[in-house]
């Protein structure tokens, strides 16, 4: 497809998934929080569990939740399942323009696996599909009664898959699939788990009999499953653009620290709104800084001493040149691209100069680039450039 073309579907998309995105987070947090804030001071109605009083936008609400089900069935009910869908398949979209279209470029990385892209397409479609079967097997054993056991057998899952991923694919390739496998457990939790079982209820209602209370608790665990990966997963998408996230050599450690600092925060601003003392959160809030300063603290980039004498503008063009050009360039040979990425191009040395510091970063820091080195860039390559950037010999 004509790589302009493509540059567009790939931002309709992206906007698209946003957005989706957003609707779903957004009542992920709202109806966890209004569960929290429930009271049940009030007279209830028959049935009721707690009722809320709300104002937004200029009105004042009042929201009742059934203990199961009201008595009768209402005229008309609003779902919550649209959101979660089009997250899904937006993302999925996401994942296919971007990395299947691209494999070459984004998702293989020859220096891990040599995989053809029919090959590491293959890999992504079976693993995301076997994350959700292993994932929902486990809430369905006894390991599933017990939230805490559940909650680590859950995180062990992700950080095998991550382990997993950064064995087959690029370092970017390996992060996105992590996220892309914790969306698709958080979505076929709904489409699969939640949305299927409040059928069942309704069904149940309409035949006559009472609705049983086992499909509203299963939909409850897998609901809050879905509440706490929100902050993880949503760092997972974006650390597309942070190097030092996707190219750390244990980078599944990386990927286990985020779901702890995510979790507990999502964990504190629960606590939070549900009135609770601040002795019961507390100590999530030096726990998350730990995990925060440990994540800082292992990405920092290590000081190389390298010698091997002053590099030369001249060298360093011709580094550039063999590494970098196909891609960076006005013009770039690459079939993958039209324009130089990011609008960094690096033909002249003024150019180098202007993006040096980013060229250290991507480059000597991080192995972010060259992209899935394909050009097979080495060390003492990357270590010239350093030089060239800091001027040292
Ligand atoms: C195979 C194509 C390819 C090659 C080769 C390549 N790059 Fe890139 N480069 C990219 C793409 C794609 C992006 C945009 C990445 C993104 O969207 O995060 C990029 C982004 C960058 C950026 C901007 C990063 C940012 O987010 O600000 C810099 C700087 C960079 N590359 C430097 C280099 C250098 C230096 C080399 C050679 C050592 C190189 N690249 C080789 C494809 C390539």
């Amino acid at each position: 497809m004509d790589v302009f073309l493509g540059e567009w579907l790939n931002l309709l998309i992206r906007w698209a998934h946003m957005v989706v995105a957003i609707g779903w987070i957004g009542t992920s947090f709202y109806f966890m929080g209004l569960d929290y804030t429930l009271s049940k001071h009030e007279r209830l109605n028959p049935g009721v569990l707690g009722t809320a009083w709300q104002v937004h936008g200029g009105g004042f609400y009042h929201v009742e939740k059934y203990i199961v089900a009201p008595a009768a069935l209402p005229d008309v009910l609003h779902w919550f399942k649209w959101e979660a869908y089009l997250t899904w398949v937006t993302g999925f979209g996401l994942l296919v323009v971007q990395y299947y279209f691209h494999a070459e470029a984004f998702l293989i990385d020859p220096g891990v696996m040599p995989l053809a892209p029919w090959q590491a397409i293959a890999i992504s479609i079976v693993s995301l599909a076997a994350g959700w079967f292993i994932y929902d097997g486990l809430c369905r054993t006894k390991v599933g009664s017990n939230a805490v056991l559940l909650a680590l057998s859950v995180f062990a899952l992700i950080l095998i898959a991550s382990v997993l991923y950064t064995k087959v694919f690029s370092g970017r390739g390996a992060f996105i699939h992590v996220g892309a496998l914790v969306g698709t457990i958080m979505a076929v939790n709904v489409f699969g788990v939640i949305v299927p079982n409040q059928k069942k209820m309704i069904a149940q209602m309409i035949a006559g009999q009472t609705p049983e209370t086992r499909f509203g608790e299963i939909g409850k665990q897998r609901s809050t499953h879905n509440n706490y990966l929100t902050l993880p997963v949503l760092l997972m998408m974006v650390s597309q653009h942070y190097p030092f996230l996707f190219t750390h050599p244990q980078s599944w450690l990386i990927v286990a620290l985020i779901i702890v600092i995510g979790a507990m925060v999502r964990h504190m601003l629960n606590r939070i709104e549900a009135g609770a003392g601040w002795d019961s959160y507390g100590w999530v809030l030096p726990a998350t800084a730990m995990a925060l300063i440990t994540a800082i603290f292992v990405t920092a980039p290590a000081s190389r001493v390298t010698t091997g004498g002053a590099v030369t503008d001249l060298e360093a063009q011709a580094i550039v040149g063999k590494h970098c050009l196909s891609c960076h360039a006005q013009k770039p040979s690459h079939p993958a691209f039209k324009e130089p990425p990011k609008n960094v191009a690096l033909e002249t040395v003024p150019e180098l100069r202007r993006f040096a510091q980013q060229i250290y970063m991507q480059t000597v820091q991080n192995r972010a680039m060259p992209l899935g080195n394909q050009t097979g860039m080495t060390d003492d390559e990357r270590d010239a450039l350093g030089r060239w950037v800091t001027g040292r010999k």
